[in-house]
């Protein structure tokens, strides 16, 4: 029986022991998906090995604990600097980053982006202006402070913080800050917000599960809209294909997605057959 988890602080919140969980009942993978909480991003490597893992996703704030702390980084990890997959391989541990290419195969639907506005600095604003980049679309990063848009130039990005706004429109708006998580907040002032999604095809969110202001905000201007539950079950599935040496990402992360609409009682404790 092979043991995965997800690492980080906090984690209880979590959703991938229920997706990756649900994927192993639905093949008859005898495998468990488990989560820890890891405080301390220096002790990932020593919770890894004590659980006897065979591979995990770390999440925030943790990732580039992930990328200093594994053996070998490989794909796009490297140009991100940050890791959200580890596989043990050996002794060894192999570290990925599933974040950018999940959001690249959520978006495939909308048949090339030619511009992108991507809105905050984090770690999913570095996966989803790098994959669009990497696409070939015109990528403008606006935060609302400069200090987090260095990371953004290298990769050949136009940046912009809230002083200095960029004022062409843009195909897509994605909203990659944490505004709307919680609170009603929108990631940008709302007149200079509608003006974007006024000209814009689509609007994307990369939180999930909730309508957001933002998302609210792009209806009332006229664009399709889209949340990030593709993206979660992407980065879940192309992790899922790491972790077992293959298998099909589509369907995977269509199993995902049934996962993430369970009823609430499957996700504390999944009813078991027989
Ligand atoms: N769908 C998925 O698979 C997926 C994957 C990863 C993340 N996410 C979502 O993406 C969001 C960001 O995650 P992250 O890991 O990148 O977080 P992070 O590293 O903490 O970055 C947060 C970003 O949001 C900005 N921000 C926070 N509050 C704001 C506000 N009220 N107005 C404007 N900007 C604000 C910050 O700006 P400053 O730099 O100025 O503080 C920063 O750029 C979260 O909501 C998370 O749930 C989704």
């Amino acid at each position: 029986m092979k043991l995965f988890a997800v690492l980080g602080d906090p984690i209880a919140h979590s959703l991938s022991p229920l997706m990756h969980n649900f994927v192993y009942r639905q093949n008859a993978i005898e495998a468990i998906y488990a989560r820890a909480r890891v405080a301390d991003g220096k002790r990932l490597r020593e919770v890894f090995e004590t659980l006897g893992l065979s591979g995990a996703n770390i999440t925030v704030p943790h990732k580039e604990s992930a990328f200093e702390l594994c053996d070998e980084v490989r794909g796009i990890a490297a140009r991100l600097g940050a890791v959200n997959t580890w596989v043990k391989e050996g002794d060894r541990i192999a570290g990925y980053n599933t974040d950018a290419e999940g959001f690249a195969a959520s978006i495939a639907p909308l048949n090339g982006v030619k511009s992108a506005l991507v809105l905050g600095a984090g770690g999913a604003a570095r996966s989803i202006a790098l994959a669009l980049i990497e696409s070939g679309a015109d990528t403008a990063v606006v935060n609302r402070s400069a200090a987090r848009l260095e990371f953004f130039k290298p990769l050949g990005a136009r940046v912009f913080d809230w002083q200095n706004l960029p004022r062409e429109r843009f195909d897509l708006v994605v909203n990659s800050t944490s505004a709307g998580l919680k609170e009603d907040d929108l990631p940008l002032e709302k007149e200079a917000l509608k003006a974007y999604l006024t000209g814009a095809k689509t609007a994307y969110d990369a939180i999930y599960g909730r309508q957001t202001p933002f998302l609210r905000l792009a209806l009332e201007c006229g664009a399709a809209v889209k949340d990030g539950e593709d993206m979660l079950a992407f980065q879940g599935a192309i992790a899922h294909t790491l972790f077992f040496g293959g298998g099909d990402r589509a369907k995977i992360a269509e199993t995902m997605k049934t996962a993430l609409r369970l009823p609430a009682s499957w996700r504390q404790s999944p009813p078991r057959e027989g």
